[in-house]
């Protein structure tokens, strides 16, 4: 079974999610999903951003699963901000996803604004619409900022992580605050060579798996949660299988010689980009 990771407030997530970014038609959203249910996945992560809420809620629908089986979570894009704009918005994406409440709802940037959207999810969070709420990109510094301003704490904060882009410092620090880790792009996003690094390729022939389950393993021990992405059957159960081999301390050392500090995607700290994330919604 895929394990349950507990959260500050007595709740748990699924330590592995099926990521839909970046899949914007239906078919390969529904397929991917209903790949990863079959494979024992019950972790779905979306985004209002992503375009493709709708095709999700399809996919639930026709899987046939009991919503309470299933752990959902979706985001907020950066051209929302205020109290009741974001209470409104969280309605949208319900209906687009066809369900009446999330497991997860993210604040997707630290774009300005954060702190009245962060107060109607509180809100949200306490009528039970929302049963945990957490943040996405945020660093120490947005963190501390947010929190200062609100009552409750994040309990979650996904964040680009990778065998390239370690974020060594913030994982402790989340740690340190309770605040549960999640990764995207845990492989990299496909954009990044870590899945062809001869230390991960000579690790996954040493334990006969793939480069991609030596990376997800890594994540795993590290204790983050981890919502890989992919549109192919044998990759979504390949990603599945990595709760039944171990990598030992010397291999887990050797991937964090690994760490570039290089990054993927944006930079939290880019205001000029966040602020111009903020003329645009995503969707299609
Ligand atoms: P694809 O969807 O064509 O399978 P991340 O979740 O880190 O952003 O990574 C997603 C990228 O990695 C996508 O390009 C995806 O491609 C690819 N990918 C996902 N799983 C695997 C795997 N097991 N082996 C190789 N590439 C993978």
């Amino acid at each position: 079974d895929i394990p349950q990771i507990p959260l500050a407030n007595g709740n748990t997530i699924p330590q592995l999610g099926l990521g839909v970014f970046q899949v914007d038609n239906a078919q390969d959203v529904k397929n991917s999903i209903k790949w990863a249910l079959a494979a024992g996945y019950r972790h779905i992560d979306t985004a209002a951003y992503y375009g493709n809420e709708q095709w999700v809620g399809e996919a639930i629908r026709e899987s046939g699963l009991k919503r309470e089986d299933l752990f959902v979570t979706s985001k907020i894009w950066n051209n929302v901000r205020g109290y009741d704009e974001t209470k409104q918005e969280f309605q949208a994406t319900l209906d687009r996803l066809g369900l009446d409440y999330l497991d997860l709802y993210l604040i997707h940037w630290p774009a300005p604004g954060y702190v009245d959207t962060w107060r109607a999810m509180e809100d949200l969070y306490k009528a039970g619409k929302i049963k945990n709420i957490g943040v996405s990109n945020f660093e120490q510094n947005q963190l501390e900022d947010l929190m200062q301003q609100t009552d409750i704490k994040p309990m979650v904060d996904q964040i680009e992580t990778h065998p390239y882009f370690q974020q060594t410092a913030l994982h402790a620090y989340l740690e340190s605050q309770g605040i549960q880790h999640e990764a995207w792009s845990p492989l990299g996003g496909g954009r990044n060579n870590a899945l062809d690094d001869p230390v991960i390729t000579k690790i996954a022939a040493a334990h006969d798996v793939t480069p991609a389950q030596v990376i997800l393993r890594w994540h795993i021990q590290r204790e983050e949660v981890v919502i890989p992405k992919s549109i192919h059957e044998d990759r979504v159960k390949q990603n599945r299988d990595i709760f039944a081999f171990g990598l030992d301390e010397d291999e887990m050392q050797a991937i964090v010689q690994l760490d570039q500090g290089k990054r993927v995607g944006p930079d939290p700290q880019n205001e000029a980009w966040l602020k111009q994330s903020q003329s645009y919604d995503g969707r299609k």
